[in-house]
């Protein structure tokens, strides 16, 4: 492992004005999706989507640092031929994967999911890093309900992504790692907060046992956030206070960079709440976006699948990934969007 050079990757994934855009939808996820826009979920149509997102060049020349694939993607090509990750590595992104193969349920705990993945990682990730992947990603998944999570669930998925990391660091790959704790409930953000910090404390305990270089990694976390049915929502700056109370807490500062999901919020709640965290600095790590629906409902309803679309498309998508480079930075306001409407 050359941990330098790992930790110039995992510092370019999170510099200031640029973020990540996770574009690494399964295909159950993008069908979904698409459904929403009417377009059919085919091989063709994700690869044109897809396309359509890495050839928007003020998007991924000014503020996409890198960009998570899933595996159909990092093998597709271009209409013209030229292979998808290499239209990446031209704009000057970096190409990431996801390496997880999604969850199944824990056994011995009702309603709790552990993400799986690890048999043959080693030879995946090999396979990866030839086509050019300098990241990859595992998202585990803790959901909060009447009686969990349990300690069972928060202490398999922090193993399962503590080993997931050692093996990217063995094969020169920084690692995302990803403990999501949803915000689908009824709780409020304090039952948020707590069970975040649990999560948080558990995985960083576990990549230590692990011997994770914690200088070669960038932290995906969700933000102490209300859950979505709670009848009272934390204000922007509640959320930013919190999580970055939280983080500070939580997260050791050998750790380059942290870049949040989006996980639900709206596309300007994910970019306001971004934005109020860079009032609160200076921060010890980088802070930026790892954004999935937050940075391409825009742009899906734009394309709407219509090769006609693609420039408007674009256009949707350069404005997302400008106000989240922004917020990356403290410098976005709400007027910019309405000046772009
Ligand atoms: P969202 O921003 O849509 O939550 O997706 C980010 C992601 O990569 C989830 O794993």
């Amino acid at each position: 492992m050359n941990l330098t050079e790992l930790n110039k990757i995992a510092a370019a994934m999170v510099a200031p004005g640029k973020g990540i855009l996770a574009a690494d939808e399964s295909s159950g996820t993008i069908k979904k999706r698409f459904d929403a826009i009417g377009v059919e979920s085919t091989e063709t149509n994700r690869r044109d989507y897809r396309e359509m997102l890495f050839r928007s060049k003020e998007a991924m020349s000014q503020y996409i640092s890198g960009v998570i694939l899933y595996d159909e993607t990092i093998w597709q090509d271009a209409k013209d031929g030229t292979p998808l990750v290499k239209l990446i590595e031209q704009s000057g992104a970096i190409p990431g994967i996801k390496v997880d193969e999604g969850t199944q349920a824990l056994p011995m705990c009702p309603g709790e999911l552990v993400t799986v993945g690890l048999d043959k990682l080693a030879e995946r990730l090999k396979k990866y890093y030839d086509r050019g992947a300098r990241f990859a990603k595992w998202r585990a998944v803790i959901d909060i309900g009447s009686g969990i999570p349990s300690m069972t669930a928060i202490s398999v998925n922090a193993h399962a992504l503590a080993r997931y990391a050692a093996l990217c660091q063995a094969a020169q790959i920084v690692p995302i790692v990803e403990p999501e704790v949803l915000m689908d409930g009824d709780h409020d953000i304090d039952r948020c907060f707590e069970v975040t910090s649990r999560v948080l404390n558990m995985t960083f305990q576990e990549l230590r046992v692990q011997r994770v270089a914690l200088e070669g990694m960038v932290l995906k976390p969700n933000m102490a956030v209300s859950g979505k049915k709670c009848a009272k929502q934390a204000s922007v700056e509640e959320v930013a206070e919190k999580t970055i109370r939280l983080l500070k807490a939580c997260v050791p500062a050998a750790v380059p960079g942290i870049a949040f999901l989006s996980g639900g919020q709206s596309d300007q709640e994910a970019t306001a709440h971004l934005n109020a965290m860079h009032k609160l600095g200076p921060l010890p790590w980088g802070l930026t976006f790892s954004y999935g629906r937050a940075l391409q409902a825009a742009p899906q309803k734009a394309w709407s699948g219509k090769a006609e679309n693609v420039a408007a498309g674009q256009r949707a998508f350069s404005h997302r990934a400008r106000m989240n480079g922004l917020a990356s930075k403290g410098e976005w306001q709400s007027s910019l969007e309405q000046k772009a409407a």
